[in-house]
């Protein structure tokens, strides 16, 4: 691995060169300074403010209730950690309803919070908040599958893409998404052979969850790769802490792993 200090800042640029190399993109869900500071450490390329925050920290059911206020302020915290990472917050639900609104709370995300793009759920509607962000100079991560900000309407926190409509209907979103401008797709809980041949055919790079090995990247959140979530952790994650010795030491081998190409494995693909 190159030495952390001879790393420059990680940009949009850097990751649609990594996917054009082959190179597997690397992140992981930060929420304050310190692990933030941590993670970074390692060589990671992108740290993502989750409103999973809303779970693993503030210990809800849901990301509903996570405000625009709660996001700027983990936001805030994780970028005074960072030196290198591609730091991207969430817009939290219920934020970016309208493109005026969208705008209004990605301004507090990259202006208060410093991130450098902002990720937001869901395709149809949000094609057009995408491109007011983009045309405004917001850099986007679109969020499509399982997308928790939509779990009453999924009828919970439900695997996607099951059948050829619902990924017919998955691939053009994400093809509108990124021809709004969005620079980086996240896929949640998808099949592995579906999520390979949307990233075929995408020029964004994609980052998966739950979404198999054929992907451009890898996201966990960092709780449940640490095993610390409580309750069940998913099928795709690893509890990294699990045979090393620290903190630092399951950082560093989730990104190598990631990096190498050895996570996710086989056994993190879910059935459907
Ligand atoms: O909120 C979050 O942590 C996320 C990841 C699961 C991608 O959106």
């Amino acid at each position: 691995m190159s030495s952390v200090s001879q790393r420059k800042t990680v940009t949009i640029r850097d990751l649609l060169a990594k996917k054009q190399a082959g190179q597997p993109i690397s992140m992981l869900t930060a929420y304050d300074a310190s692990f933030a500071a941590r993670i970074d450490a390692t060589g990671i390329d992108c740290v993502l403010v989750g409103d999973s925050l809303g779970n693993v920290i503030l210990g809800h059911d849901t990301t509903l209730p996570v405000t625009i206020a709660d996001m700027v302020h983990h936001t805030a915290a994780v970028r005074r950690g960072l030196e290198h990472a591609l730091l991207i917050a969430d817009l939290p639900f219920l934020s970016y309803s309208s493109a005026e609104q969208a705008l209004r709370s990605a301004h507090r995300l990259l202006a208060e919070g410093g991130a450098s793009m902002v990720k937001l759920e869901g395709g149809g509607p949000m094609v057009d908040v995408v491109a007011a962000l983009c045309a405004n100079g917001v850099a986007v991560c679109g969020h499509l599958g399982l997308t928790p900000q939509h779990v009453h309407q999924l009828g919970g926190f439900r695997y996607q893409g099951k059948n050829d409509a619902a990924q017919q209907l998955m691939r053009s979103e994400a093809l509108a998404l990124q021809d709004a401008g969005a620079s980086l797709l996240v896929l949640e809980c998808v099949p592995e052979a579906f999520a390979g041949s949307l990233t075929a055919e995408l020029h964004i790079p994609v980052i998966g969850i739950g979404a198999g090995r054929q992907v451009d990247g890898q996201v966990l959140v960092l709780y449940d790769m640490l095993g610390i979530t409580t309750g069940k952790r998913p099928g795709f994650s690893q509890d990294f802490l699990a045979g090393h010795g620290s903190i630092q030491a399951a950082l560093q081998a989730y990104v190598d792993a990631v990096h190498g190409g050895v996570f996710p494995t086989e056994q993190h693909v879910l059935a459907r």
